[in-house]
């Protein structure tokens, strides 16, 4: 179809490096703002729900916003955010970022079929994600939020050392294993010397729904703990409800459908201190903060 990006036409490899790559290449980005990975060690946490929902909440903020689903085996914002169909090509090579609620979206799910990027190996995975900062038109934006996939792999890597992050926000459940894994997340991007804006305690506690009593379910403010004995901010604790999961399913996330609601406000408030971080470690250091039109 014309004006549709085949797979071919976005998955043009990058060209081959000389030598050992530098830590940051001169990245030729159209990304203006803040571009903040959330991630975790662990799969299953809640990375992507909290990346949407941080997301909206910093929109909320009055932030203009935009999401990147770096989860290229497993894309999560075609149906986090209820968007279907295909990005249009615009002038150039460049494509258009697809909408909902007010933000900006790419994803791997909008460009190719699942079970295509499945076969995809470390190159590849860079240079999708490449790809999709430097030729998308995301537009003027204060934030970039990154839906990380699970674990250390080509993605984080790439993330980590090729892209100016302004910053890392780690998710974890409370119990241990969950910690154990994040702090693995922690420890790449402190390496280089990306700033961890803070940790969010996902699952933090169950409410039950018909007698309203509180259930530790996963033990509680395990997070907490962790984040002061390494010294990043704590950024807040998310329960466990239906209504977050439900929001998540149907599409309508829980900050655009149910933005009065007491979650809503927890999120609204991870993203105030967020953004807080962002501030300052931007005050602190110029090159955490792109703003970058190089060419
Ligand atoms: N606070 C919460 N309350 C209820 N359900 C939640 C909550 N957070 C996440 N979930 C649900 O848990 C499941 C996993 O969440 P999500 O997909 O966000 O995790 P993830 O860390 O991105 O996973 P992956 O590692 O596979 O990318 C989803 O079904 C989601 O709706
Ligand atoms: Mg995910």
């Amino acid at each position: 179809m014309p004006g549709i990006p085949t797979p071919a036409t976005v998955m043009r490899p990058l060209p081959p490096r000389r030598g050992h790559p530098p830590l940051r290449r001169k990245p030729v980005f159209r990304v203006s703002g803040a571009i903040i990975a959330v991630a975790s060690g662990k799969g299953g946490v809640g990375k992507s729900t909290t990346s949407v929902n941080l997301a909206l909440a910093l929109k909320a903020n009055g932030l203009r916003v935009g999401i990147l689903d770096a989860d290229i085996y497993g894309p999560s914002m075609p149906r986090l955010l209820k968007i279907s169909g295909r990005p249009q090509q615009i002038e150039g090579r460049m494509i258009r970022p697809m909408e909902n609620y007010g933000i900006k979206v790419m994803s791997m799910g909008f460009l190719v079929d699942e079970e295509v990027a499945m076969i995809w190996r470390g190159p590849m995975i860079q240079s999708a994600l490449l790809q999709m900062l430097r030729e998308v038109a995301w537009g003027d934006l204060d934030v970039l939020v990154v839906d990380m996939p699970p674990g250390t792999g080509d993605a984080q890597l790439t993330m980590a050392q090729q892209v100016p992050l302004a910053g890392a926000v780690i998710v974890s459940t409370p119990q241990d294993l969950a910690l154990i894994d994040a702090r693995k997340g922690l420890a790449m991007f402190r390496k280089v010397e990306v700033p961890v804006l803070g940790i969010v305690e996902n699952m933090s506690y169950f409410i039950a729904p018909d007698t309203g009593a509180r259930h530790d379910i996963f033990g509680h403010g395990g997070a907490r703990k962790e984040a002061e004995r390494i010294g990043v901010p704590f950024l807040g604790e998310v329960p466990l409800t239906m209504g977050i999961r439900e929001t998540s399913d149907a599409g309508t996330p829980v900050v655009a459908s149910e933005p009065d609601s007491e979650i809503a406000r927890v999120y609204r408030d991870i993203a105030r201190k967020v953004w807080e971080q962002v501030s300052a470690h931007q005050s602190d250091k110029a090159r955490t903060m792109p703003n970058i039109v190089f060419e």
